[in-house]
């Protein structure tokens, strides 16, 4: 650690790590070091803008001492290739979502972290958005009664040009999935950290309107491990692209919010504070892109950044740690297993 900053390096030089070299050039507990990718113009074209160094070579760029961390930033199916020798040379990973495809592989990047003993954070930027906080620290004292349905719908849109300019996206083998696993699994990460764990699924899955491998449409529906129910329902085909939608209902309460917008705060034994969570809306706006994939506000990043360098120096467990990574990708996963079976999907515990 140089003069008490974190070094950071960014793998990939793409859309999303454009937006991690502008959150780390703009925190003052880090220093943006250098930018790989496999094109070494990308690469160069992101470092001149920062002023930091640009490398074609993996090995080279791992090698640079000043560089404590890294931040995985490639298409998904790459992301352990890339953070486990990352892991090996010591450095820490803060690794774009979804931690991988599989939940094998985004194991095997749990190991190689632990093993070698760096912090790993999977990016999940969502979390730190107000309403999730504030309906979490809702569930955790109880508000909710006996939980009763956990939903989330994602009506957005992506058109022929997102899919057709990316020689990555919309394929099984480097997104491992479609709406789902890129686009909703902010949404899929929501309902489970406050929610809990899954226990059964079943789901229908389509491509309707774009020429992709993957889906653009599902639906399925959920039984949680805490007994309650739930649907989540994604699309990339709803032009022009709507709010994404989460909602939770108890016996004794209910939350909704439209992105980071909560719109419904009912319950049946009020608190103080309550009265002002409506009309208290943040200025804040996580951002989640629901017409344009570059409509990502850089606050959430900026907060779970914050966090995981001050966990690097602080010597402590991120916020958003490893393991918290595989439990979208878990439920993911199975979702896509049922749909292919044409069953349900039971979760082991
Ligand atoms: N948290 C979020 O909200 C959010 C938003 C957008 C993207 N993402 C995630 O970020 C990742 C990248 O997405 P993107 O939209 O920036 O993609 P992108 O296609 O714009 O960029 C990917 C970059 O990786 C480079 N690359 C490919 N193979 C490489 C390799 N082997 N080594 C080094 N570089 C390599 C490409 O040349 C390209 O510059 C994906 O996993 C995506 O899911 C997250």
């Amino acid at each position: 650690m140089r003069n008490g900053k974190v070094g950071i390096g960014i793998v990939g030089a793409g859309n999303i790590a454009a937006l991690h070299a502008r959150v780390i050039a703009n925190l003052p507990q880090a220093e943006l070091i250098g930018i790989y990718d496999v094109k070494k113009a990308s690469a160069e074209a992101l470092a001149s803008q920062f002023g930091c160094q640009a490398f074609d070579d993996y090995s080279e760029f791992l090698s640079v001492a000043e560089m404590d961390a890294v931040t995985i930033a490639t298409p998904s199916g790459l992301h352990g290739t890339m953070a486990i020798p990352a892991a090996k040379a010591g450095k820490h990973v803060f690794c774009e979502k979804p931690l991988d495809i599989t939940l094998e592989k985004a194991d095997a990047i749990i190991q190689a972290c632990v093993k070698n003993n760096v912090i790993l954070s999977p990016v999940f930027q969502g979390r730190f958005a107000r309403p999730v906080q504030l309906v979490r620290e809702a569930m955790r004292n109880g508000r909710f009664g006996r939980m009763v349905l956990a939903s989330g719908q994602m009506r957005w849109y992506r058109g022929a040009a997102y899919y057709s300019g990316s020689n990555w996206r919309g394929t099984w083998k480097m997104d491992g999935g479609g709406a789902l696993m890129n686009q909703a699994i902010h949404m899929v990460d929501m309902l489970l950290y406050i929610n809990g764990a899954p226990d059964e699924v079943f789901a229908f899955s389509g491509t309707l309107t774009h020429s992709i491998e993957v889906e653009d449409n599902l639906c399925a529906a959920i039984k949680y491990r805490n007994g309650s129910f739930g649907t989540i329902e994604v699309s990339t085909s709803c032009a022009p692209g709507f709010h994404r939608r989460v909602e939770f209902s108890g016996s004794e309460g209910t939350v909704a919010f439209e992105e980071d917008k909560i719109t419904i705060w009912e319950f049946a034994k009020p608190q103080e504070g309550d009265d002002q969570i409506l009309t208290t809306q943040m200025e804040s706006r996580i951002g989640s892109g629901g017409r344009n994939p570059m409509d990502i506000n850089d606050m959430g990043h900026r907060m779970q950044m914050e966090d995981f360098c001050n966990a690097i120096l602080e010597n402590r467990e991120p916020l958003l740690g490893g393991r918290e990574g595989r439990r979208a990708i878990e439920l993911i996963c199975g979702i896509y297993e049922s749909a292919k079976t044409g069953k349900p999907y039971k979760f082991s515990r």
